[in-house]
């Protein structure tokens, strides 16, 4: 059984990409069936890379995510997901705005499936600012995926 997920912040060039490239890797590690994805509430960077500085903490942890670009969540996204994964509550409530009825995708914050709060926005800081992102949006994913697996064991 695969298990769709999708990662969504405000630009979809910082924390998203990130949390996708991150489940990337750890799904691959594990062997665990996912598939992966991650878009902005916002439109202002549709089609475009990651942020350099976003792309550059990944290769310092040995992830390429320059291959990425950015796009904007979509109504049709939460028929498609099994999960949507905010990184902070704006995009929460953002999300749950926009949530159609009859939506399949469970929505929530990446981190309460970690040590909770938000995963805050990195943009207008400085480079210091992607190294904290990264670590917490690993922890999340972590989390995140130690909470499919059960959920999958529980439903076998
Ligand atoms: P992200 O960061 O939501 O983590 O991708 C941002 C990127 C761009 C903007 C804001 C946040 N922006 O205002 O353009």
């Amino acid at each position: 059984m695969t298990t769709s997920v999708l990662f969504v912040c405000l630009g979809n060039i910082c924390r998203s990409p990130l949390a996708e490239g991150a489940m990337r890797r750890l799904a691959e590690a594990e062997s665990a069936a996912l598939e992966i994805d991650s878009a902005g509430t916002g439109d202002w960077h549709i089609g475009h890379a990651p942020d350099p500085r976003a792309q550059a903490e990944a290769l310092r942890r040995g992830l390429d995510i320059s291959m990425l670009r950015a796009r904007q969540v979509t109504e049709e996204d939460f028929h498609r997901f099994d999960h949507i994964v905010a990184m902070d509550a704006k995009n929460l409530a953002d999300l749950l705005a926009m949530r159609p009825d009859g939506a399949r995708a469970a929505v929530s914050l990446l981190l309460d499936h970690a040590e909770g709060g938000d995963v805050p926005d990195p943009y207008y800081g400085g480079d210091e600012g992607f190294a904290e992102t990264f670590q917490l949006v690993e922890d999340g994913v972590r989390g995140l995926l130690q909470a499919i697996s059960g959920q999958r064991a529980t439903t076998l």
